[in-house]
């Protein structure tokens, strides 16, 4: 594919044509912001945020979903490309919980980077917010969609994998929502709790539950561990915090191929600590039982004795 040659900050660069000028930015160190853009399910330009300024045009466009075209002059910080980015900013933090304190991504939350790198400090914009109750229906994710940013990468992650396309966009205007059909809770939904929507997820909206109080995004190292339950061997991550596995976790994903349950469960089971002794369930109630009991071994030895007798 031909090349073609633009402007970006001042330095000239080159990229085969078709390259969006967010790509053009990147592959020429260029950093420039964003919410909704997916590297997997690219061209949704739907937060705004990695505007940029093109010489000549008349509007600020969004850069993950413009093409470099030659001859291009591009501006990715100039005043009125910062001074968009912080309205897009306080216009999203406006109905948004400012609980980062207590909040599970905390540290690995892009909104409140981009909030700190562009000093928006209050929201802004005063109005209505939303007070919906956290999903917390099932044992794998937790739902708080009064963080959700709609960037969509949850959605269109979920598309992606064959057979699912559980989550859409709900409602309309202000009420947008992202809601598995008819608005149940995940647990009612045809979920199989892979985990992809968690891994894409840039805010504080979806989280893991078993990772919930487990230690801060700065405590925690990742490292990729591929699964052998099958022959797909995805990707996971061990989450790592002082030299222990505390959990693991969806790595992001790669197009088309689920992370299944059954792998990050399994692996889990390998990695973490498990209990010292077997349980068993008695009168409803797991109770700590000795290895012979657990495996049956006492109910078998019983038996024989029985026949021997
Ligand atoms: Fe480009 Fe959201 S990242 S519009």
């Amino acid at each position: 594919m031909a090349d073609v040659n633009l402007t970006i900050n001042g330095m000239a660069i080159s990229v085969p044509a078709g390259t969006s000028i967010l790509d053009a930015a990147a592959a020429a160190g260029v950093f420039i912001p964003t919410l909704c853009h997916d590297r997997e399910n690219p061209g949704f330009g739907a937060c705004r945020l990695c505007v940029v300024e093109v010489k000549g045009a008349r509007n600020l466009p969004a850069s993950c979903v413009t093409e470099a075209v030659g001859g291009m002059v591009v501006e990715t910080g100039s005043p009125a490309v910062v001074e968009a980015r912080r309205t897009i900013l306080e216009l999203l933090l406006a109905n948004h919980p400012a609980d980062c304190l207590t909040c599970e991504k905390n540290g690995d939350c892009r909104l409140q980077d981009y909030a700190y790198r562009y000093d928006v400090r209050e929201p802004g914009f005063k109005g209505e917010k939303h007070d919906y109750p956290v999903d917390d229906t099932n044992p794998y994710i937790s739902r708080d969609m009064n963080k959700c940013i709609l960037c969509g990468k949850c959605v269109r992650t979920c598309a992606a994998v064959e057979g699912r396309a559980v989550l859409d966009f709900a409602y309309r205007g202000f009420n947008t929502k992202v809601a598995p059909a008819m608005d149940v809770p995940l647990a009612e939904s045809d979920c199989v709790y892979c985990a992809r929507c968690v891994a894409v997820c840039p805010v504080g909206a979806l989280a893991y539950k078993n990772l919930a109080g487990r230690g801060r995004a700065w405590e925690i190292e990742k490292k990729p561990v591929t699964c052998t339950f099958c022959e797909a061997g995805c990707t996971f991550d061990l989450n790592i915090k002082t030299g222990r596995v505390v959990g693991v976790t969806a790595a992001a994903p790669g197009a088309g191929r689920p992370l299944c349950l059954k792998g990050r469960l399994g692996l889990e089971l390998l990695y973490t600590d498990r209990p010292a002794q077997p349980q068993l369930k008695k009168d409803g109630q797991f109770v700590e039982v000795s290895w012979a009991e657990a495996l049956g071994l006492d109910a078998v030895i019983e038996k024989i004795k029985a026949l021997e007798k």
